[in-house]
Formats: structure tokens, C-alpha cells, sequence
């Protein structure tokens, strides 16, 4: 079945969030607040995670770093949007927001065209997602995740993960996410969201999967970029459950040729595209990858 075939059904799932224009309404009320008294440190706060989940990541960084080098929560916020995550453990409460790393500009122009021309050569390789379920039951399910994909050859393999691994040892990745893991399986999957395109908030690493560690994402699209939506958003979790708080999280929006890490057990959503063509080249492509602790047995989905 190719992406044009694919049925389209309903999503079911209803998307119960606060709408952006009613978090910039509260955004413009902090603001005049904190210019009548710009020493309330739970105003800055409050903005700095107003701006995180609108996306503005340096007017994020501002807010908590208005909040002083003393307050823990605010120095790992700050720590974390200007690419410097610190341990969690600094956190000093229950709450916790996922540490990721973004970097822009990845790879040389030379290798996007080697990955544009990757995508082109396994094109008809592409299907529907399936997911696999906490019961490790695996099948298509389309108000949950909606994209395409498929696994990648050895040539694309190699084209990304020569760069990925470079990156692992000199930036210290692992260490600075706060993620080890002994050598094992790596993952990689070419994909691509297209019209209503979207994956629910999720983990990657379910008990079906329980060895996947870290997660990596590389973004490249068409240019000019030919859909809206699709940004990641990375939800607090709270308490020894990890419970995921549905109105705080972080907004990403990838630029094309970046490149995000981030644990593979952190609470994340890939929120609805827009795209009036159906050509998957058209989409919010990716390569997904995941690395391992160990390897995954036999009877286990990729
Ligand atoms: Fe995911």
C-alpha cells in the first residue's frame, strides 16, 4: 500500500489542551504584572513556562534566568533551553521536565543530498505506521500515530549514523542526558508525516521495548518547506509514577538539517501536520533512530 492508498479515518482521540492564543493572553498578564513588581520569582516562572510551551525557547532561557542562579528550578530550565542540561537531581522537587539536546546545522549540505537521495531510493519501501502497545500487542492504530516509514538500508544506515556516533562521543551526549547504555541494538527508521499526520503522547521505551535508551530524531524536509505543524513537545512528568502533566511541556520546532537526542522513557508528542501533497518527500521527514542497552530478544518488535 503506498501513502496515497491509505485510509484516513477519523482521529477519536479528543485533544483536550489549552490553545496557544489563551497561553499569550496569560503570557501578556505575567508580563504587565512583573513590570509593576519585577521581583516576584514565581512571575518568571510562570513565564518562562508560558514561553517554553509557545515555543520561544531563548524567551524561556530570559524568564528563568530572571529568577536568579539560586533558584533550582529556574537554573535547570535555564541550563537546559540554552543546550547545557544539567542532572535532574539538581531539580530539588518531584517535578522533572526531559532534558533534550538540539543541534542545528548537522550535517554537510553534501550528506542531505545523500539522505534526500536515500529517501528517494526506498521510496516505495514506505507504509503505514504500526505501534506496539504497554501488552506489546502490535498493530495499526491511526487516531494514535499516523506517519509512514520504513526501516533503512545499510547505505542510509552508515549516512547517519557515522555523524550520530561522532556527535555521542565529543558533545558527551549520553552523559549530559543523563542516559548509559552497554552496546546493543541501534534502530533506524526513514519517516514521514503527511496530512494529519501525528503521533500521541507516548515513550518510546514501552515494556514490549524495554531496552531502548536514547532517542535521536534528524530533521530534513523539502525546501522551500512544503508543510506546517509537526513540532515535538516534551511533557513534565511528576512523582515516583512519572505522571505527565498535559499543560506543561516544552515546544520544539525542528529547522530543517537538526538533529534532537533526548531518553527514549520521556513523555513526547508529535502534534498534527498540515500537507496538501501526498508525496511522502512533501512530509515532515525524518530519521528516527534508537539506541539499545543490550540487544532486543528474537520475539521482540522493532
Ligand atoms: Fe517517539
Amino acid at each position: 500500500m503506498t501513502p496515497n492508498d491509505a485510509p484516513r479515518p477519523r482521529i477519536t482521540i479528543p485533544r483536550v489542551e489549552i490553545p496557544s492564543a489563551a497561553r499569550r493572553q496569560w503570557r501578556e498578564a505575567i508580563r504587565e504584572r512583573l513590570q509593576r513588581d519585577p521581583g516576584q520569582r514565581e512571575a518568571w516562572l510562570a513565564l518562562g513556562s508560558m514561553e517554553r510551551a509557545l515555543g520561544n525557547l531563548e524567551a524561556a532561557a530570559q524568564a528563568y534566568a530572571a529568577c536568579g542562579p539560586d533558584h533550582p528550578l529556574a537554573a535547570y530550565m535555564h541550563d537546559l533551553l540554552v543546550g547545557a542540561p544539567r542532572p535532574e537531581s539538581t531539580l530539588g522537587s518531584e517535578l522533572r521536565t526531559p532534558p533534550f539536546i538540539y543541534l542545528e546545522d548537522f550535517l554537510s549540505e553534501t550528506t542531505v543530498a545523500e539522505i534526500h537521495s536515500a529517501f528517494e531510493r526506498q521510496r516505495e519501501a514506505f507504509h503505514p505506521h504500526e505501534v506496539t502497545s504497554g501488552g506489546g500487542v502490535t498493530g495499526r492504530l491511526d487516531d494514535y500515530r499516523r506517519s509512514f516509514g520504513t526501516r533503512g538500508d545499510d547505505e542510509t544506515r552508515e549516512l547517519i549514523l557515522t555523524p550520530v556516533r561522532a556527535a555521542l562521543a565529543e558533545q558527551r551526549i549520553p552523559e549530559r542526558l543523563g542516559v548509559s547504555f552497554d552496546a546493543g541494538d541501534i534502530e533506524i527508521e526513514l519517516s514521514s508525516h503527511l496530512d494529519h499526520g501525528m503521533f500521541v503522547p507516548h515513550r518510546d521505551a514501552v515494556p514490549a521495548v524495554p531496552t531502548r535508551r536514547l532517542t535521536f530524531v534528524y530533521y530534513f524536509h523539502r525546501l522551500p518547506k512544503r508543510y506546517q505543524g509537526g513540532d515535538i513537545l516534551f511533557y513534565d512528568d511528576h512523582g515516583p509514577r512519572q505522571l505527565w502533566i498535559r499543560s506543561c511541556f516544552t515546544r520544539l520546532t525542528p529547522k530543517h538539517n537538526s538533529i534532537l537526542f533526548f531518553p527514549s522513557d520521556r513523555v513526547h508528542e508529535v502534534t498534527p501536520v498540515s500537507c496538501s501533497s501526498d508525496d511522502v518527500f512533501d512530509g515532515r521527514t525524518t530519521i528516527r533512530g534508537c539506541f539499545h542497552d543490550g540487544w532486543m530478544s528474537p520475539a521482540q518488535p522493532a
